[in-house]
């Protein structure tokens, strides 16, 4: 008896990644799982199929994921995927529901059993099948490089025979993971770095980090440990507290995200007007719309003497890291059902049912449970 596993070759625009390295099939195959892969899947981080042991691997999608029990993938499949897949079948890959709506329906339609890897709770426990976390500490380290690349100074103090440099300032703003990533890679790299977020208990990871805080005197705890939107009057008093720092930073790395809502913008025309010449902005929420107010999704613009930068998908920049990283969150979720050669799903297990989108032909709100008893997903 075995379980079937099917990986997916990614196929959507920009996407190097790829759900299943060797050292997590490996692993997989001791679970007692059966690995079917799409060919040339890791073509694009430089990973051939015989880097994988143990492995069959199938050219065709809908063959490949015609007798799977279980489907991994990155990103959300194309619709003839799930059409190809076996009712009550398992489907593990980042959706982002409100994006995805026929994708969605499809599952439903299909009853097929859908994790969606952005929603495993953000619980202690749940750490190691995080994948919202690795990949924005992949791209938090990422942002500080790429903006080094831009400036033409470097990070730390240099003292030579001709005299010192004194060291560049990098302001990091909104400390989520990326941000504090991003924190730690700079002041690593000997940049003097400043952090600002609104919710408060940032304050002591960034000191904690080698960073100094702004203070803005704001406090912006939402629900959940994600922060809510500003008033008004609060952004007018964040702007007053901010300008200065943003106008005598070398670097500027932005993260601010509010679940569900465009990204905030912290930096605005007039404050980008002021910046020092040279000054760089990697806008890491591009994909929300950017937190400054020039950012251009995807482009790097330059306004005057700034040069803004705003990356797309910044984890599969880095495919072969956010890869492996991915490929453990989804092993450490599988870890839960995959037990003894079958699948079972314990549904009083809170990451499980946190994490479940769609189950037998119903959809889930993030908080709620299935109303069935614990169930068994088809296996051999
Ligand atoms: N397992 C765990 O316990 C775990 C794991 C990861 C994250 N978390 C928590 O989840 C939360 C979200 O983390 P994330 O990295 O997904 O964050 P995120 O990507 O949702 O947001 C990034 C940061 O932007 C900040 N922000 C929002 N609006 C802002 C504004 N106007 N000005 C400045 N900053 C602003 C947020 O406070 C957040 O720190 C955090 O509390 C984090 O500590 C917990």
């Amino acid at each position: 008896m075995y379980v079937n596993l099917a990986i997916l070759k990614e196929t959507r625009p920009h996407e190097r990644r790829v759900a299943l390295v060797p050292s997590v099939a490996a692993r997989l195959v001791k679970l007692g799982a059966k690995l079917h892969m799409q060919t040339g899947a890791g073509d694009l981080i430089k990973l051939d199929d015989a880097a994988f042991k143990d492995v069959q691997f199938i050219a065709d999608r809908h063959k490949l994921v015609a007798e799977a029990d279980v489907v991994l993938a990155v990103q959300p499949p194309a619709l003839d995927v799930i059409d190809g897949m076996k009712p009550g079948a398992i489907l593990m890959s980042f959706i982002y529901e409100n994006n995805e709506k026929p994708l969605v329906q499809r599952l439903l339609d299909r009853k097929i059993t859908c994790f969606a890897m952005e929603r495993v709770p953000r619980i202690t426990r749940a750490q190691s099948m995080d994948a919202l976390s690795s990949q924005a500490a992949l791209a938090g380290y990422y942002a500080v490089q790429l903006g080094t690349t831009h400036l033409a100074r470097i990070l730390p103090k240099l003292t030579s025979a001709a005299g010192a440099i004194g060291p560049a300032k990098v302001l990091v703003m909104g400390l989520g993971v990326a941000g504090l990533e991003a924190i730690a890679t700079a002041h690593r790299l000997g940049a003097a770095v400043e952090g600002y977020d609104v919710r408060p208990e940032t304050k002591e990871q960034a000191l904690s980090l080698g960073a100094t805080f702004v203070d803005t005197g704001i406090d912006a705890r939402g629900k959940g440990g994600y922060a809510r939107e500003l008033t008004a009057e609060e952004k007018t008093k964040v702007a007053g507290v901010l300008t200065k720092h943003i106008q005598t930073a070398d670097l500027i790395i932005t993260t601010a995200a509010i679940p569900g809502k465009p990204s905030p913008k912290l930096i605005s025309k007039a404050q980008v007007g002021g910046m020092k010449a040279g000054a760089v902005i990697v806008d890491l929420a591009a994909e929300g719309g950017g937190n400054c107010e020039e950012t251009r999704p995807g482009e790097t613009t330059v306004i005057g003497r700034v040069t803004i930068l705003a990356p797309l998908n910044v984890p599969s920049l880095l495919g072969e890291d956010a890869s492996e990283l991915y490929a453990k969150n989804q092993f450490n979720l599988l870890s839960l059902m995959l037990k003894d050669n079958v699948i079972t799903i314990d549904w009083s297990d809170d990451v499980l049912a946190g994490t479940m989108l769609t189950h037998d032909g119903k959809l889930h709100s993030a908080a709620a449970k299935p109303a069935s008893p614990p169930a068994i997903a088809k296996v051999a």
